[in-house]
């Protein structure tokens, strides 16, 4: 998301006809698909392999969230893919445009959208198999006005993903943390709340560049 809009601001830059040009917008759409292109690769990472065996990556069918699913680049990759995908909005300006496109889409019947904010999603427990979420993430603390605020917020919708994963579920994030500070709040907040995993940065030597949360759910966690 750097090079058109290098900081969009939610929730403006979503709403009424920013919308539209994000959905019109020829770079945004092979930006995003792209970016998808590279978390599936990261949701099979094989280090990930190794941590919290056994796995259930081949168990079928396979639910994959899409948190913050947007206008639906994303979503139309994960479904391409052979998952069910269950994406999530909480701007209708953005998900009415996934429904729009719906009947257009590979598998369309694999797909259930919900106007809904990242921490209420109404799922069942241990429902979903994985969920991705790309440059929408570190939205969820954009009303945060202090380091303590972002970390609880941060913390609270960790828990609450890590109810909503089967054993072993993956997740992987992608976005642009404004500091080495944000990322690490982003970062802690899944490891003290059931999640194991690593970071990746597209460029190391960037510090506010792409970077990825690779985060695979712990099978034995005592959540306090
Ligand atoms: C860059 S856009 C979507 C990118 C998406 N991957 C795509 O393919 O279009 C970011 C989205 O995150 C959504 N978002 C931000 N905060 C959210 C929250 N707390 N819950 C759900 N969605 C949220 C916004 O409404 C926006 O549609």
């Amino acid at each position: 998301m750097s090079k058109h809009d290098s900081t969009p601001k939610f929730p403006n830059s979503y709403l009424g006809n920013n919308s539209l040009d994000y959905d019109s917008s020829i770079w945004m759409e092979r930006n995003q698909k792209k970016t998808t292109i590279l978390c599936l690769q990261y949701l099979y990472d094989e280090r990930l392999d190794i941590l919290e065996k056994p796995d259930i990556l081949k168990d079928e069918p396979s639910f994959i969230l899409d948190l913050g699913c947007g206008t639906g680049f994303s979503t139309e990759i994960l479904l391409e893919s052979g998952f069910r995908v269950v994406g999530v909005d909480v701007l209708d300006d953005m998900i009415s445009k996934v429904k729009n496109k719906k009947n257009h889409m590979k598998n369309q019947n694999n797909l259930e959208l919900i106007l809904a904010d990242i921490n209420f999603i109404p799922l069942r427990r241990s429902s979903i198999n994985h969920a991705i979420s790309i440059s929408a993430y570190n939205f969820i603390t954009h009303k945060a006005e202090s380091i303590r605020e972002k970390t609880k917020i941060a913390n609270n919708t960790a828990k609450y993903l890590y109810t909503l994963l089967k054993p072993n579920g993956r997740i992987i994030i992608e976005f642009y943390p404004k500091d080495d500070n944000e990322l690490d709040i982003f970062s802690s907040s899944f490891k003290t709340n059931g999640f194991t995993g690593f970071v990746v940065k597209q460029n190391p030597n960037q510090k506010s560049g792409q970077t990825f949360l690779l985060l695979k759910k712990r099978l034995l966690y005592i959540s306090q």
